[in-house]
């Protein structure tokens, strides 16, 4: 599997980079850099510093995408992962540098020049690939598979009641996507809360290994549990990245999906950037009924996520 992470890197994104890593059947061909959780170039900082700890520094290379979200002024996450992003761990800089090139040019050339071979993880607003659709529209063809955390499935959201945080960065990057044509797989916010919660247990392995990369994993986690804590009562390891991640390398970590069509509200005032997730009608109902959600379906929206093997993979991706 030939794969770009596209990634705004703060907490569990750096697991989902881990994952990718550690799998034998990717070449982890580029990591871009979107706008989102935390200050952008520190986002850039924490993904060179995940794979310089993980012993592949200077091994894929990193680019920079857009800085700030198409129309709606920058939102991020530092309350949920700390000032850096990593629970203000207070990491070195890594030796590797970000690569001169421009994210959005750099994704255009990898997918154009290898047809059919690319699969992309968009694990951030989707200002990157929106902005590589707009200059390139044949990316979405020319795309093996595109990978989306973001949105919810019509469920309670995790920055408004209606919204998921990378749906929420930029709403209209996310409209672009859904609708452009992409083989599309959605991993969405509800996803997370019924299948990405790592077990106890788990975590009581993840404590006991003591490795480079399970003291890595614990130290960026400590702002996650906290505020978890404050929300749900007691702390929680959130997996939206690196639950997608799991997917897209191991598809069988997918227990239920749907074909669906999907939007994304850019205009409500209290449900801006809500995802709209319709199961399709049967050929039967469609013959009669012939409104906007009569159209094909646009997107493969996961539904259950075997969450035993997703650990199995975590803690496997944390061994020396
Ligand atoms: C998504 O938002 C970010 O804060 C996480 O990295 C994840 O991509 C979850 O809503
Ligand atoms: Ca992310």
């Amino acid at each position: 599997m030939r794969l770009i992470i596209d990634t705004d890197t703060a907490g569990d994104d750096a697991f989902s980079i881990l994952l990718a890593l550690k799998a034998p059947q990717v070449t982890l061909e580029a990591i871009t850099i979107c706008n989102g959780n935390v200050d952008f170039l520190q986002q850039a900082e924490n993904a060179l510093y995940t794979l310089e700890v993980a012993g592949a520094g200077g091994k894929v290379p990193v680019y920079l995408g857009c800085p700030r979200p198409m129309l709606r002024k920058p939102v991020d996450a530092t309350e949920f992962f700390g000032e850096d992003g990593m629970s203000d761990a207070g990491f070195p800089k890594a030796r590797q540098r970000p690569e001169p090139d421009h994210a959005v040019d750099r994704i255009i050339d990898l997918v154009m020049s290898n047809p059919g071979e690319i699969e992309i993880i968009a694990q951030a607003p989707l200002t990157n690939i929106a902005a590589a659709y707009v200059k390139e529209p044949r990316i979405a063809q020319a795309l093996k598979h595109l990978w989306v955390m973001g949105g919810t499935d019509n469920a309670l959201g995790n920055t408004t009641p209606a919204s998921e945080f990378n749906f929420y960065c930029d709403p209209e990057a996310a409209k672009i996507v859904v609708n452009a044509g992409f083989a599309l797989t959605l991993s969405t916010w509800t996803l997370t809360m019924t299948s990405g919660l790592l077990p106890d247990p788990a975590l009581r392995r993840i404590e006991a290994m003591d490795t480079a990369l399970s003291r890595f994993f614990l130290r960026i986690s400590q702002a996650p549990f906290k505020r978890t804590a404050m929300r749900y009562g007691r702390p929680l390891s959130t997996h939206p990245d690196s639950l997608t991640c799991a997917c897209a390398i191991d598809p069988s970590v997918m227990l239920e999906a749907a074909d669906c069509l999907v939007d994304v509200e850019t205009q409500g005032e209290l449900t801006r950037a809500y995802s709209s997730v319709c199961t399709p009608l049967t050929p039967a109902e469609a013959e009669i009924d012939k409104l906007w959600y009569a159209d094909p379906p646009n997107a493969r929206v996961i539904r259950r996520a075997d969450t035993d093997r997703f650990a199995e993979m975590l803690i496997a991706a944390l061994a020396d």
